[in-house]
C-alpha cells in the first residue's frame, strides 16, 4: 500500500502539503534548476493554495523557478467559476512570483483536438520530449472523486486506457461535459504525487481504492502508479474512518 499519512482535519492536510511542496520544490531547484508542478481542481486543494500564498511560503518558496502546469481543466474560460485555473489563479498565482511565461494554462474554451495538441505541444517543449518519452514532474497534485476518479480520468471511460497520449480531451458521459486530462502514463512517470482527500464523503471510496480489489476502471485512481517516484496520501480523519487503524 502507498504510504499513507493520515492528519486531523482539511487544514492539517492543507499543512502538511505545503511543507511537501516546499520541500521538493528546493530539492528540485537545488537538483535540477526548476520544479514542476501539475495541479489539480475541485474544492480539496483550496486551503492548500491559500496557506501557499501566505507566509512562510510566499517569501520561502522558490516561485521564480517554479512551472505551473494542470493535472486536467473543465471546458470553460478561465474566468468562469468552475476553471481549475482561475481558482489557483485567483488564490495562488495572483499573490506569488512565478512568471507569467511559467504558467501554462490548459485551453478550456478553444476545439477539443486543438487544445489537447496544443498542451501536449508544450509538454514537449518544456520537457524536451522525443518520440516515446513522458514529461518527468517534480509534483502532480491530485484528488479523488466519491467514484474514485482523479485527475478527470472517470470510472468506464478511455482515458483509463489511454497508454498512448500525454494529454486527453473528451466527453465525460456522466458530466455530459468535455473535460481535459493529463493522462495515466503522464501521471505514473512524475516523481512526486500528493493525492489530497478529505471528508466522510470519501471514506468509502478510499478504502475501497487503497485495500480494495485493484479494478482500475472502477476506480481510476487506482491506476496511479509510480514508475519511479514517490506516492504519499494526504487525509483527515473523516477520510480515514474506514481504513485500520492498528
Ligand atoms: C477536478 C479535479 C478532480 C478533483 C476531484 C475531487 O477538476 O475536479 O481535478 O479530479 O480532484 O473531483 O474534487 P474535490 O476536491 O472537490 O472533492
Amino acid at each position: 500500500m502507498a504510504e499513507v499519512i493520515i492528519l486531523p482535519d482539511h487544514a492539517a492536510v492543507a499543512r502538511e502539503a505545503a511543507d511537501l511542496w516546499l520541500a521538493l520544490a528546493a530539492r528540485a531547484v537545488a537538483e535540477r534548476g526548476s520544479f514542476n508542478v501539475a495541479l489539480s481542481g475541485g474544492s480539496t486543494p483550496r486551503p492548500l493554495f491559500e496557506l501557499l500564498a501566505s507566509e512562510p511560503y510566499a517569501t520561502s518558496a522558490p516561485w521564480e523557478h517554479t512551472y505551473v502546469f494542470w493535472a486536467d481543466e473543465r471546458r470553460v474560460p478561465p474566468g468562469d467559476p468552475a476553471s481549475n485555473y482561475g481558482m489557483a489563479a485567483h488564490l495562488l498565482l495572483s499573490h506569488v512570483p512565478v512568471p507569467r511565461t511559467q504558467v501554462y494554462r490548459m485551453d478550456g474554451e478553444g476545439l477539443a483536438n486543438s487544445a489537447s495538441r496544443a498542451y501536449t505541444t508544450q509538454l514537449e517543449r518544456h520537457f524536451s520530449l522525443g518520440r516515446g518519452d513522458w514529461p518527468r514532474f517534480d509534483l502532480i497534485l491530485l484528488g479523488m472523486g466519491e467514484d474514485g476518479h482523479t485527475a478527470s480520468i472517470f470510472p468506464g471511460t478511455r482515458a483509463v486506457s489511454d497508454q498512448s497520449n500525454r494529454v486527453l480531451v473528451y466527453e465525460v458521459p456522466k458530466l455530459r461535459a468535455e473535460r481535459m486530462t493529463l493522462t495515466l502514463p503522464v501521471i505514473n512517470h512524475a516523481r512526486h504525487i500528493l493525492f489530497l482527500v478529505v471528508g466522510e464523503a470519501k471514506a468509502g471510496v478510499l478504502r475501497d481504492v487503497l485495500l480494495g480489489d485493484y479494478r482500475p476502471s472502477t476506480y481510476p485512481a487506482q491506476a496511479v502508479k509510480l514508475v519511479d517516484g514517490s506516492l504519499v496520501w494526504l487525509v483527515d480523519e473523516a477520510a480515514a474512518a474506514r481504513l485500520p487503524r492498528e
